[in-house]
């Protein structure tokens, strides 16, 4: 019996999985048990001899768009609303993903993952399970599965025991509010670059003080939407002291 993270991923590229999830940290995770990965192929539930998945839009235009008699049928077999598990569909339409929600799934059963292709899903399908829908960008994917992928991969390596020494990953971008501070390692002197000298004074206090400022130059300068956040964080918790 699997006792782990459950992750089911409904799709109609099943050979795309494990892909990268094979490999490295999330690899070795699933071979310990940490977590356990199931394809859902969206074509077996298909009604036809053509095993059709797809079909022309209503109205009109460009593209395909997946049925909601066969995406349902898939939701079922694996298992939707019946075990605590999240159903999450990508889509670029979806809510942005943040290191908040990631966190929120290592706490669930699992999740089933709804990958669409060609124009998206039924809405009638998204609406009569009230799916949540994540985006993992701004940017238009040709397919749900690499963001099917990102999400587990940003998941798992928070399970428990999955990143060994950095327990936490309390440190991290976007833990705190803030990007992350930059990091070097030996040689001293490279290209004629030193490491910033605090770092090699020994002093720890200054080191923490150091590296706290450069967070906050960095998320200015690049996330100024974060820095606000942060901000109007900081400036609340002032005002409760
Ligand atoms: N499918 C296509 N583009 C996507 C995106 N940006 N995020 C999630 N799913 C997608």
């Amino acid at each position: 019996m699997t006792t782990g993270w459950k992750a089911s991923v409904l799709t109609i590229l099943p050979d795309m999985f494990p892909g990268p999830l094979g490999a490295s940290l999330c690899g070795k995770a699933r071979d310990a048990g940490t977590w356990s990965l199931e394809t859902v192929d969206i074509r077996d539930f298909a009604r036809d001899k053509h095993r059709s998945v797809d079909d022309t839009p209503s109205g009109g235009g460009p593209g395909m768009v997946m049925r909601a008699d066969v995406v349902d049928a898939s939701l079922e077999a694996a298992g939707a609303g019946q075990d605590g598990r999240p159903v999450i569909y990508l889509s670029p339409r979806g809510r942005p993903l943040t290191q908040k929600r990631v966190r929120g799934l290592t706490e669930t059963p699992g999740a089933i993952l709804l990958c669409g292709r060609f124009e998206g899903v039924d809405q009638r399908v998204i609406e009569a399970r009230a799916i949540e829908e994540v985006s993992i960008g701004d940017y238009v994917l040709s397919g749900g599965e690499l963001a099917a992928m990102v999400l587990i991969d940003a998941v798992v390596r928070l399970l428990p025991g999955v990143m060994g020494k950095k327990t936490s990953g309390d440190e991290e971008s976007f833990e705190s509010g803030l990007l992350e501070y930059p990091h070097y390692t030996r040689p001293q002197t490279w290209a004629g670059r030193d490491i910033p000298p605090v770092l090699v004074s020994g002093n720890h206090g200054a080191i923490a003080a150091w590296r706290h400022e450069q967070a906050e130059e960095i998320t200015r300068s690049r996330r100024p939407d974060l820095w606000t956040a942060h901000e109007k964080r900081q400036a609340s918790t002032d005002e409760n002291d």
